[in-house]
C-alpha cells in the first residue's frame, strides 16, 4: 500500500483534465481568456460549445486556444466513436460551465439532457462548477433563484456572478466572474485533490438494525447523510473510497465501493474485510446493544415483554487498536446531547482515535436526519485545540473535514 504520496505542492495543473462547457451568452468571449489561463498552466482541456455559444465564439478560436477538439453535437457519429458523452465526463477531473446561462441553469435544475452539454453534465460523476452570467433581472427572477438553489443542493458549485455594469447597459448582479477568479477557484479545487488513487479511505455510515424477531428491530434516527457526504468528498478528492452503510434511502456514485449491511455484526465483518485502509472515518450510529438471543419466529402479542440485550462489538475500538492494520488516521464521531467537549474528549481517548468529531444532537435542525450539522473537531495530538465548523449543510461540513484530512496527511 502506498502511504501519503500527495501532489499538493503542484505549482501548475500538469495532467489535470478540465472539461470546459461554453454556453451562449455575451460573456462567452471571456471563456477564451479562461481557457488560455488553464493552458498556460499545462492543464489538458476539452471543450463543448452549445449551439447558441457558437453565435458568440467560433469553434476555431476555442480549438486554437485549447489545442484540442471542440465537441458540439450529441448525435455526431465521429465524436461519439472517438469519445462518447459518457467517456467525456469520465475523462475530466472537473467540469466548468462558463458562461452558465439562465437557460442552461434551468435545464440542469430540471435534469434535462437535450444536447451534448446537458447530457454530459447529467451523466457526470465529477464536480461541476457553474459561472452564471445573465441580466440582473434574469438572475434575480424567482425561477432562476429556485433553480440555483436546486443545483446547489445537487452539489454544483457556483463561481459568481458578480455585481457590475452589464453588456445590456443595466447594472446589478449577474456579471460573469473574471477569468482569473474562475481559474483560481478551479486551481484551488484541483490542488486539493490527491495525486494518486491508491490512498484508501473507509467510511461507516447510517444506523444499524438489531433484530428482535424476523419483523422487528431496534434502531436509531441516523439517515446516513453525514457519512455519505464524507464518502463523496473523499472520492471527489481522489481517495479510493469504501462506504459501509447501514440501512438508508440514499444513493451514491458508482466510483465509491458501497457495501450495504444491516446489523452491527455485519458492519463489523465488512469493516474487517476492508482492512487495511489508510484512513477510517466512523460516522455510523452503531447500535450499542443487540438482542442476546434473536427470536426466530414473530413474537406473539403479550402484556409485558422483557428483552435481554448484550453489548455490540465496538467497531471503531477494534480498528483503532488493531496491532498490524491500524489506519494512519482514525476519525470517530460523537453524538452528544450534553457536555459535548467533555464527552467527545473522553471518547477521543477511550476509543484511541486521532480525531473525534463531536456533534451536539440536542440542537434543532442539526445532526440526526437533518441536511445540516454543526460539529467540533477534537485532535489527539493537541488536546487543547479544537475546531468548530459552524451550522451548515452536511455536504459543506464534509468538504471542510476532508480539507483538513488532506492537509493533515500532506
Ligand atoms: O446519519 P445522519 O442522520 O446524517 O446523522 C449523522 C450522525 C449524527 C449519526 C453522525 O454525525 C454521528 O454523530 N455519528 C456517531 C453517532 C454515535 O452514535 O456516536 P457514539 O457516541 O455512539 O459512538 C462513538 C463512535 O464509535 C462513532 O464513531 C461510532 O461510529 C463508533 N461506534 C460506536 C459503537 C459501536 N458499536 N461501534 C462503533 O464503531
Amino acid at each position: 500500500m502506498v502511504y501519503w504520496y500527495f501532489n499538493l505542492a503542484m505549482k501548475n495543473l500538469a495532467n489535470k483534465k478540465v472539461l470546459f462547457i461554453i454556453c451562449g451568452g455575451i460573456s462567452a468571449y471571456k471563456s477564451l481568456e479562461t481557457i488560455r489561463l488553464f493552458k498556460k498552466n499545462n492543464a489538458k482541456i476539452k471543450t463543448i460549445l452549445t449551439k447558441s455559444a457558437k453565435e458568440f465564439v467560433t469553434p476555431l478560436s476555442v480549438s486554437s486556444l485549447s489545442q484540442g477538439k471542440v465537441y458540439d453535437d450529441l448525435f455526431n457519429l465521429e465524436n461519439e466513436t472517438e469519445m462518447d458523452h459518457i467517456s467525456l465526463s469520465r475523462w475530466a477531473d472537473v467540469i466548468i460551465v462558463a458562461p452558465a446561462t439562465a437557460n442552461t441553469i434551468a435545464k440542469l435544475s430540471q435534469g434535462l439532457s437535450e444536447d451534448l452539454a446537458t447530457t454530459v453534465i447529467l451523466a457526470s460523476n465529477k464536480k461541476i462548477f457553474l459561472a452564471p452570467a445573465m441580466n440582473v433581472r434574469m438572475w434575480e427572477h424567482k425561477s432562476t433563484q429556485n433553480n440555483v438553489k436546486n443545483l446547489k443542493n445537487y452539489g454544483y458549485k457556483l463561481i459568481g456572478p458578480e455585481i457590475g455594469d452589464m453588456a445590456c447597459g443595466e447594472y446589478g448582479e449577474g456579471k460573469m466572474a473574471d477569468p482569473q477568479k474562475i481559474f483560481e477557484e478551479i486551481r484551488k479545487f484541483l490542488s486539493k485533490k490527491i495525486g494518486n488513487k491508491k490512498i484508501k479511505a473507509l467510511v461507516t455510515a447510517g444506523p444499524t438494525n438489531e433484530y428482535i424477531d424476523p419483523v422487528r428491530f431496534i434502531s436509531n434516527k441516523s439517515s446516513g447523510k453525514q457519512g455519505y457526504e464524507i464518502a463523496k468528498s473523499l472520492c471527489e478528492r481522489g481517495f479510493d473510497t469504501t462506504l459501509i452503510s447501514g440501512p438508508t434511502n440514499l444513493t451514491i456514485n458508482k466510483e465509491i465501493k458501497l457495501i450495504k449491511v444491516e446489523t452491527a455484526e455485519e458492519m463489523f465483518k465488512a469493516t474487517q474485510q476492508n482492512l487495511p485502509t489508510d484512513i477510517a472515518i466512523f460516522s455510523a450510529a452503531v447500535a450499542d446493544f443487540k438482542l442476546n438471543k434473536r427470536n426466530q419466529e414473530k413474537i406473539k402479542k403479550q402484556n409485558n415483554l422483557t428483552l435481554e440485550l448484550e453489548k455490540n462489538i465496538d467497531i471503531l475500538n477494534f480498528v483503532s487498536n488493531h496491532n498490524s492494520m491500524r489506519p494512519k488516521l482514525v476519525i470517530g464521531f460523537a453524538a452528544e446531547t450534553n457536555n459535548l467537549d467533555k464527552n467527545a474528549l473522553a471518547k477521543l481517548t477511550d476509543k484511541n482515535c486521532d480525531w473525534i468529531i463531536g456533534n451536539d444532537v440536542s440542537k434543532k435542525d442539526s445532526g440526526f436526519g437533518s441536511d445540516f450539522n454543526e460539529v467540533t473537531i477534537y485532535f489527539k495530538n493537541s488536546k487543547d485545540k479544537k475546531e468548530k465548523l459552524s451550522f451548515k449543510k452536511k455536504s459543506e461540513i464534509s468538504e471542510e473535514i476532508v480539507d483538513r484530512i488532506v492537509s493533515h496527511i500532506n
